[in-house]
């Protein structure tokens, strides 16, 4: 499967400076005394997520940590608008509490979008979103992330770091593009 990369984007010591740079961002915007509920979508974001999560709990209380589902790709490299949503019973660690969601990449904003919406439903104090990569998009986005790792432009599509290309590649430490002609 390596035959489908093109570029190295980010080395593992980038993600980790970005890592870093997103954990403090985000304990920086909340009290001190207030401790966060960390969700995060299966099954991309889960690399992301432990690094964010080991980084995060050195400064402040995570209550819990848990995955959730969410899928719109259907295995393609482009995304579908049917947004497909599985809490996974995270449903009772959300009342009251603050949610910090993460995703690996924010492309149209459909996928947080969703998942926000269905969290909301559960009344909890407050939610923020967080993703490693967000693309930045020609149109106008409805929902917008609270944190971002990266950005990066045009449509490329990358795999590595919990990334996926057909369900391959997430084991890749760094993240990498793929060639054009591997594109739907
Ligand atoms: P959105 O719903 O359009 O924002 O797409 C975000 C979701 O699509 C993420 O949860 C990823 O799983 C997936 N995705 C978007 N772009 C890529 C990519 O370049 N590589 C791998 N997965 C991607
Ligand atoms: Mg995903």
């Amino acid at each position: 499967m390596l035959h489908v990369i093109d570029k190295i984007l980010l080395k593992e010591e980038d993600i980790q400076k970005l890592v870093s740079k997103t954990a403090k961002a985000i304990y920086d915007s909340y009290n001190n005394n207030l401790s966060l509920t960390i969700m995060y979508i299966l099954k991309g974001a889960e690399n992301f997520a432990q690094d964010l999560y080991n980084s995060i709990s050195r400064e402040k209380k995570v209550l819990h940590y848990i995955p959730i589902r969410a899928s719109s790709y259907n295995g393609n490299t482009k995304s579908s608008n049917n947004v497909t949503v599985d809490l996974m019973q995270a449903e009772k660690f959300i009342a009251n509490n603050h949610i910090l969601l993460i995703d690996d990449i924010f492309d149209t904003g459909a996928t947080m979008a969703k998942v926000v919406d269905v969290i909301e439903q559960y009344k909890p104090a407050s939610i923020k979103t967080c993703a490693l990569i967000e693309r930045k998009i020609k149109t106008n986005r409805k929902f917008y992330l609270d944190f971002k790792g990266y950005s990066i432009e045009g449509d490329d599509f990358l795999v590595g770091y919990g990334l996926d290309y057909k369900d391959k590649l997430r084991e890749l430490p760094y993240i990498a593009t793929i060639k054009k002609e591997f594109h739907d």
